[in-house]
């Protein structure tokens, strides 16, 4: 099969070819059509996020395709289903295993460049708006990254659930698309403070944060009483002076989350969780992917060029032949 493998020079992604893995217990194998590309594939290929044990060492967190094979104990799909999956590793290639509890039909009204866009986003969306934070309607969401790929869904999500949303983008254009996205109010950090406008508007219950270092003590200042920090990532440094005092004053609650190492019986529960809520919603375009540029797997070193410039706002997506 067809694979991207990191070579290491100056231009570090090439296709290579490997043997096509075969799917074991409650596994599939799919012919994949597209991938998303994600910040942390960036990271692994930099040698900073290494893959789980056992998983593939090829990059790619997500793909969309068409199951060719499944293995034992593969109940919910059979050969032939176009879906969409969140994968440990491997999906930058022409075939890849997913496990059962990780795959989600492709929705209706998308092709598989939009599908491909969606389960990393997803998954981690759900996990750090429901699961983690405990969001419930008409709470308030601070959200830094807001155009990130993570954003683009967590927003929407949000958005769908009485949710008020408050986020952060680098520039004004892309303060400008939150708003189409349905944004109450987005900040363009490089010019304001968020912590003067976010405070001005009551604060917020929610703050889900991928850039740590000097926010770490802006989050904690412009939380409510018992308001909760979800920090997903730290982008902008993972080491900070921190003042504690609201936390304590306001009764804050600090978690951090990861995606890639859960447990399978984890993401089977968001799984099902978005198949019951998240799916319909997408099916009826009520929640839209949102794709910034697609390129062909030869191009695949461009994708991560642009990524790395933050220019992008949603997903970026390579299409596999
Ligand atoms: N915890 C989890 O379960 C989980 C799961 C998935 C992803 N993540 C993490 O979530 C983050 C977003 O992933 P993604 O794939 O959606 O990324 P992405 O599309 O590349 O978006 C990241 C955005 O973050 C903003 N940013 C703010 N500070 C930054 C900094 N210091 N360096 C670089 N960018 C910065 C940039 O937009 P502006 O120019 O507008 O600032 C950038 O476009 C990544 O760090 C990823 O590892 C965590």
């Amino acid at each position: 099969m067809k694979a991207v493998e990191v070579a290491g020079d100056s231009v570090p992604l090439k296709i290579g070819s490997r043997e096509i893995p075969a799917p074991k217990l409650g596994q599939v194998l799919i012919e994949v059509c597209a991938a998303g590309v994600n910040r942390a594939d960036i990271l692994q290929r930099n040698g900073k996020y290494p893959p789980p044990i056992g998983a593939s060492d090829i990059l790619g967190l997500e793909v969309s395709g068409i199951i060719i094979e499944t293995g034992e104990n593969v109940s919910a799909f059979k050969e032939g289903d176009k879906v969409m999956a969140l994968l440990e590793g491997g999906g930058y290639a022409s075939h890849v295993i997913a496990n059962e509890a990780c795959i989600l039909p492709m929705p209706v009204n998308t092709d598989y460049v939009q599908a491909a866009s969606l389960p990393e986003a997803l998954f981690t969306a759900w996990s750090n708006l429901f699961t983690y934070a405990d969001m419930q309607r008409g709470e308030t969401l601070l959200f830094h990254g807001g155009t990130s790929g993570i954003g683009v869904i967590a927003l929407q999500m949000a958005n769908r659930f009485g949710i008020k949303s408050i986020a952060t983008a680098g520039s004004r254009k892309k303060c400008d698309f939150l708003e189409i996205l349905g944004v109450e109010n987005a900040i363009n950090y490089k010019e304001q403070d968020f912590v003067e406008i976010v405070k001005g508007l009551g604060g917020a219950d929610v703050v889900i944060d991928m850039v740590g270092g000097d926010y770490w003590s802006k989050n904690l200042k412009v939380l409510k009483e018992e308001g909760r920090l979800i920090s997903m990532a730290m982008m902008g440094g993972a080491k900070a002076e921190v003042n504690f005092v609201p936390l304590l004053i306001n009764n804050l609650c600090v978690k951090g989350t990861t995606l890639r190492n859960k447990p399978l019986a984890f993401k089977k529960k968001i799984r099902d969780e978005l198949i019951e809520y998240i799916m319909p919603m997408i099916e009826s375009g009520d929640i839209r992917p949102v794709i910034d540029t697609v390129f062909e797997l030869n191009d695949v070193q461009k994708a991560h060029n642009l990524m790395e410039t933050s220019e992008h706002i949603g997903k970026i997506v390579l299409k596999i032949d």
